[in-house]
């Protein structure tokens, strides 16, 4: 049976580490997959993390099941971080955790699915992630231009896509520091895409997987918080694996906003069905470490000093690729105003094929890099590798 199989080929992004680690030159720069590095190149447990997992091994009394939607006091204590200080949107948001943000991404399009979604618009380039779980659940994607040639997003396209929308079509969205691009809608235009979801009566699905690395908080949140103060009816996909460094625990929580009560709760019964048929129930672990985190002021103080200066690192290398203005043919300035991990630079796979065999420098065929994998002791050869292979 299993010879009718037709081989996959691996993912482009997870074997760029594989490919990476086998390089032998000292100076490679790994700028591939999203993780955060800090000025030496280093992706250490955060300090309040460690103190969390501490308390954990002291004091969890039982491993015994919680349920498909997980450790709901992690689920609540995220809330005021993600919808503000009414947390609950008066009553309106149910959660449950998953396994990162890719669960919570999945269980929102199969439940979104099982509603009765039938198609879903997607700006591209976006987390070639999506595209695969679009696919594997067979749900009809419709796609449209996210951004600008000039390093600007195309809300034109956004709005066309929403107003055209048919009676059953979803959009899916990023929250802040949009992957790949790093291009982010500003807060005019997140109120013009609020109203024109509140119009048409398409289902928003908000995908977050990076708040705090874009300009903080609060201000990473507040687009979504627009939409999401304008409509009946949302999903929002919330990932802790790059915020709390968590990536491989798998850290992440869906959240269904709805206006009935008795929705809420239908839909809530589905998600949980739905987690249950999929993986049973989420990993404990890492989001047991977050609660504690954000239960305890003194902790929480140290995760915000951590995300802080995660997030000044960034802008400090932004700004410096900004600073340097081009390289070759590419006009870096762009990248100065765009946020999170990733920004998407106009080279050629073969360019990308030479940066990595000529200079040791890996990013995805794309022409995406991780911010994070520069450091001020690597961005000047960056920048010249880039103008010997585009000049
Ligand atoms: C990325 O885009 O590099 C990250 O979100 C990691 C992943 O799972 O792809």
């Amino acid at each position: 049976m299993l010879n009718r199989l037709e081989a996959q080929s691996p993912d482009a992004l997870l074997a760029l580490i594989k490919l990476h680690a086998a390089d032998e030159r000292p100076d490679k720069v790994d700028l591939g997959v999203g993780v955060y590095r800090t000025g030496q190149g280093d992706t250490p447990v955060f300090a309040a993390i460690k103190a969390a997992e501490q308390q954990l091994v002291d004091r969890q009394d039982s491993k015994s099941y919680l349920g498909p939607e997980g450790d709901m006091g992690f689920v609540n204590a995220l809330m005021p971080y993600i919808f503000g200080a009414d947390a609950t949107m008066g009553g309106r948001i149910a959660g449950m955790q998953t396994p990162g943000g890719t669960g919570a991404v999945r269980l929102a399009v199969a439940l979104a699915q099982k509603a009765g979604m039938e198609r879903l618009h997607m700006g591209v380039p976006s987390w070639p992630n999506h595209a695969q779980i679009l696919n594997d659940i067979a749900l009809e994607t419709v796609t449209f231009q996210h951004s600008n040639p000039d390093g600007t997003a195309n809300i034109d396209a956004v709005l066309e896509a929403i107003r055209n929308a048919g009676p059953n079509d979803g959009v899916l969205l990023h929250g802040c520091c949009h992957n790949p691009t790093g291009i982010d809608y500003s807060a005019e235009e997140w109120q013009a895409i609020g109203d024109a979801i509140a119009e048409t009566g398409i289902f928003p699905i908000i995908d977050t997987a990076y708040q705090g690395l874009g300009h903080g908080l609060e201000e990473d949140a507040a687009g979504m918080r627009s939409v999401l103060a304008k409509v009946p009816e949302a999903f929002v996909c919330y990932s802790c694996d790059k915020n709390f460094g968590m990536y491989r625990d798998r850290v992440g929580a869906f959240y269904i906003l709805s206006d009935g009560q008795d929705t809420l709760d239908n839909a809530f019964s589905n998600a949980n069905a739905l987690a249950r048929a999929s993986w049973s129930m989420p990993p404990d672990h890492g989001a047991a470490a977050v609660r504690l985190i954000l239960r305890d002021e003194e902790l929480t103080k140290v995760w915000k000093d951590e995300l802080d200066t995660m997030r000044s690192r960034m802008r400090d290398v932004r700004r410096a690729l900004a600073d340097a203005g081009t390289a070759g043919s590419v006009d870096l300035t762009p990248l100065g105003g765009q946020n999170g991990l990733f920004s998407v630079l106009p080279v050629s796979k073969e360019q990308v094929a030479q940066l990595r065999e000529e200079h040791a420098i890996y990013m995805a065929g794309s022409g995406r890099i991780n911010i994070a994998g520069l450091t001020m002791g690597n961005i000047e050869k960056f920048v010249d590798a880039l103008a010997d292979v585009t000049g």
